[in-house]
């Protein structure tokens, strides 16, 4: 049979969670919450499943491979030129295109740990080095970070909020960043849960971009404008890092209806500012509760809260939550990632921890 290279074969494939009807039919749970994916729990914009009925007549047509008209609503609503913006198929197309773009084999990129998990596997996937730097209270370490920078550093990859933390770095932490960063290396800001952001401490890493710094920031439609499933996200860097990218891009890499769901969400104020609503609800409804039951929590920017336990608890309750009909995200042996849900899915998360948790035995 034929082998894999080694720097694949090595590759932690990514687990990814069940189809919620499998769960169903394993648990007998006829709704479970599923809470595991930092998905928008209020949906898509409405504006957007109109413009989906409307644009499947045009199926047999490949989409626009420039992804034309959602380009210039958005160079219209970033005031950014339309070529410094680059679609892909989800946020995550973006990553793999940059790394394949600028990433030689034995280059070395600097990431966060615990930070979002698709950096390293595609920067082991062109044999190029991933450089791990521990947070330091719950946030990315710029400091630490900015000193592993060598001569054979090309990127560094910064998620602001972080996933799975829902921490941010601030204004000031990333002036004095980008600051220390020679000018030749890649910073990629991953701003995938930037509208949910509220601290106004939390950085516009566009400015770094209207200065003409190498920067890719990364956004994406999967989060708050609620269509991951459509899979379309985007890039903001100078024209020049961008025609590179575009040459190893498939031509039509964003389909169509996404192309057009994202257009009309664009526009749909009125659900982007419900689902921040109700995120932030949820975000101080469960604080709350946590602190009834001495859950330890860190405070999120995004729509999600990372929980820690005192022991190796994480396994157990992912399997009693899963029990309840809760759907988590355990994050090693002492930690779990929630994502924000309607207020009746935060509170049968509640429900479901004050019922474990009140068993005999389990110490978090
Ligand atoms: C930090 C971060 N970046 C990127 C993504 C991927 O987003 P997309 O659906 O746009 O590929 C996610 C999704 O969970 C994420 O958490």
């Amino acid at each position: 049979m034929i082998q894999a290279s080694e720097h694949i074969k090595s590759i932690k494939p990514y687990v990814a969670g069940k189809p919620i009807e499998e769960l169903v039919r394993e648990l007998g749970i006829a709704h479970p919450v599923k809470l595991a994916s930092n998905e928008n729990p209020v949906g898509p914009s409405p504006l957007a499943v109109s413009a989906l009925r409307k644009g499947m007549g045009d199926l047999n047509r490949y989409p626009d491979g420039s992804c034309h008209y959602l380009g210039s609503a958005l160079s219209g609503k970033l005031q950014i030129r339309p070529d410094g913006i680059l679609f892909g198929n989800g946020s995550n197309e973006i990553i793999e295109l940059a790394v394949r773009t600028f990433l030689n084999p034995g280059d070395e990129a600097i990431m966060a740990h615990p930070s979002f998990v698709v950096y390293s596997t595609i920067v082991q996937a062109v044999k190029g080095k991933s450089i791990i730097v521990p947070l330091k209270d719950r946030r990315h370490d710029l400091d630490a970070m900015a000193s592993e920078i060598t001569a054979k550093t090309k990127i560094i990859f910064i998620a602001n909020p972080n996933n799975p933390t829902g921490t941010i770095n601030t204004k000031t932490d990333m002036d004095s960043f980008m600051k220390k960063v020679p000018e030749d290396v890649l910073v990629i800001v991953d701003e995938a849960y930037f509208e949910y952001a509220v601290s106004p401490d939390y950085a516009d890493s566009i400015k770094y971009f209207r200065r003409g710094r190498d920067i890719l920031i990364l956004r994406t439609f999967s989060k708050i404008y609620g269509l991951a499933g459509l899979r379309i996200g985007y890039g903001i860097a100078k024209k020049e890092l961008i025609t590179e990218m575009n040459k190893v891009r498939q031509p039509f890499n964003v389909n169509s209806l996404a192309q057009k769901a994202a257009l009309a969400a664009l526009d749909d104020e009125k659900h982007l500012e419900r689902s921040k609503k109700i995120n932030e609800r949820g975000k101080k409804y469960l604080y709350k509760e946590f602190r009834s039951l001495n859950i330890n929590y860190v405070p999120t920017e995004a729509n999600f809260i990372y929980i820690t336990f005192k022991n190796d608890a994480a396994a157990q309750l992912y399997n009693d939550l899963l029990k309840e009909g809760v759907i988590a995200r355990p994050m090693g042996p002492r930690a779990m990632r929630v994502t924000i849900g309607l207020p009746g899915e935060n509170k049968k998360l509640i429900e479901a921890l004050r019922k474990i948790l009140n068993r005999e035995n389990f110490i978090i």
